[in-house]
């Protein structure tokens, strides 16, 4: 009797053991997934991004870090960060936005922003 109680034990233990694997197998996969990354295409998290819109946008702020996603801000905080952005380009010898750029990239941002 007692040795059936222990071998219940143990098996029961077993089946937690897996079941806490399988939960563990499952959640790392979602959140592994939640950062996958195409490099056919790096940009595929971006709304629109086919658009020539997010094509400006993504030239002239993904260079130096990956191009934000437009919901990061609203449009007025989009307003001042372009600004700023602007300043760490010239920093960085890159050429200022022309108004082209800047107000296709801020039409891109408007349509997107949270
Ligand atoms: C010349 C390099 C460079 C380019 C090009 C650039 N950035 Fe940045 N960006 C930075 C640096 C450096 C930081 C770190 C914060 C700082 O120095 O202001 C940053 C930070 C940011 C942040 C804050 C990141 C966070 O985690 O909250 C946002 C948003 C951002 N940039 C948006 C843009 C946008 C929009 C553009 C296009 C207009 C752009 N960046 C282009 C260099 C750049």
């Amino acid at each position: 009797m007692v040795w059936v109680q222990r071998r219940k034990r143990i098996v029961n233990w077993g089946s937690k053991m897996k079941i806490n694997t399988i939960i563990f197998a499952v959640l790392s996969s979602v959140l592994l997934n939640a950062c996958a990354h195409d490099p056919d295409n790096p940009h595929a998290y971006l709304p629109d991004a086919q658009t020539e819109a997010a094509q400006v946008y993504i030239e002239q702020c993904g260079a130096c870090h990956a191009a934000p996603h437009p919901r990061r801000l609203n449009i007025a905080a989009w307003k001042n960060m372009i600004t700023v952005m602007d300043q760490r380009r010239q920093e960085r010898d890159y050429p200022p936005l022309t108004d082209a750029q800047r107000n296709k990239l801020m039409a891109y941002l408007a349509e997107h922003a949270r």
